[in-house]
């Protein structure tokens, strides 16, 4: 079954995550090629130093950079993150390829982020680095219970990795990232009572209000999203985020699907409304500053990517059909990167 060789894209929240957004130099395809297929052993060798620190690794890759690594065929539904301009605007920003690095301990993600770093120096740019924690019982900045509808185990598992409607790239998901800042003078200015209407659930105890009481903007009713009378998940990987020094709180909103016009009809909902001007009043105190969207796929995809020795720097080579269509293998470790890394 595809999600046997999928990468970790329903794993549960963590303590701690790092997400990383670069975006990729000229000429850098030989050295991503090269760390695409040791991806799983670098996973290994860097979360075997503290097993029970359960470190693992989301590679995701953007529209473009897909046309530059591997051309046709594509993923169906990869495109460029659209941006919305409603009520508030969903920006669109740059990035071709993320790591989704999570474990119970920062410092497994943040050696993993400096080995990935490491091998790709020079080849590619940091567009944005988010290190997030866990708050207290799994709280956003806001003071609110986040995740708690995520769905889990086969659940979760149907949301995320695609099957039959894209066969050739079963076993792969799709992430949408945004990076959200909140105004926390704002919103502890309103009254709990009505930053529960805006949430659609109670702030301490996490219960979701009654549908009598519910406003329809509620973010968990612009949310709900169904499809002939089946609802559309989505798994949430949202972290807080922030420097207190610079008056920085965030929410790094991470949503996984395997089909990213899920996550498209909510944030219209969200920034559009439902009916148009019904928007989600979240985002009165929550502005989005980055968005991205990037194909995640297989595990035995990436660990057959086979690196290429880099192109002369007057011509650029034509894009390659299949993970594995062109190499001489000079960068690849590829040996070391047997087995996957499951669910
Ligand atoms: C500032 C950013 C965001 C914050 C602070 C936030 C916070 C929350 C909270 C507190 C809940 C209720 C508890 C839960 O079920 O998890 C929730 C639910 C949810 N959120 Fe968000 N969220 C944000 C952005 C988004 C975005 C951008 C999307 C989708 C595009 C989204 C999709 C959902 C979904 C699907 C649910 C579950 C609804 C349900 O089944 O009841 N959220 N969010």
């Amino acid at each position: 079954m595809p999600s046997t060789n999928s990468q970790p894209v329903a794993a549960s929240l963590t303590r701690a995550a790092i997400f990383l957004v670069v975006t990729m130099n000229d000429g850098a395809e030989a050295a991503v090629k090269g760390l695409c297929a040791d991806l799983s052993a670098l996973v290994r060798s860097v979360g075997f130093r503290d097993l029970d620190a359960r470190l693992n690794c989301v590679m995701g890759i953007g529209s473009n950079a897909w046309d530059r690594l591997f051309g046709a065929p594509r993923p169906k539904e990869l495109h460029p993150f659209r941006e919305i301009r409603g009520q508030h605007h969903a920006v669109a920003t740059p990035g071709d390829l993320l790591f989704h690095i999570r474990s119970a301990s920062m410092d497994l993600c943040f050696e993993l982020a400096a080995q990935i770093m490491s091998r790709l120096d020079g080849a590619v740019a940091v567009a944005d680095e988010v290190h997030g924690f866990k708050y207290f019982d799994n709280r956003d900045l806001l003071g609110f219970v986040d995740g708690t509808e995520n769905p889990v185990d086969q659940e979760a598992l149907d949301a995320t990795v695609i099957g039959e409607e894209d066969a050739a790239f079963a076993g792969g998901s799709y992430v949408i990232v945004q990076k959200y800042l909140h105004d926390l003078k704002g919103w502890n200015a309103v009254p709990v009572e009505q930053q529960e209407g805006f949430v659609g659930r109670t702030k301490l105890s996490d219960i979701e209000l009654d549908d009598a009481v519910k406003p329809s903007f509620a973010h968990n009713a612009l949310t709900v999203i169904e499809e002939n009378g089946q609802e559309l998940k989505i798994v949430r990987a949202n972290m807080p985020f922030g420097e207190v020094g610079k008056g920085e709180y965030g929410t790094y909103f991470c949503g996984y699907a395997r089909s990213p016009s899920r996550t498209e009809r909510m944030l219209e909902n969200m920034f559009v409304g439902l009916p148009p001007g019904n928007y989600d009043r979240l985002l009165d105190f929550s502005r989005p500053v980055t968005g991205t969207l990037f194909f995640v796929p297989s595990v035995t995809f990436l660990d057959d990517v086979v690196a290429e020795p880099a192109a002369p720097a007057a011509e650029s080579e034509a894009p390659s059909p299949s993970p594995s269509s062109s190499s001489d293998g000079s960068l690849g470790i590829g040996s070391l990167s047997k087995g996957s890394e499951k669910q």
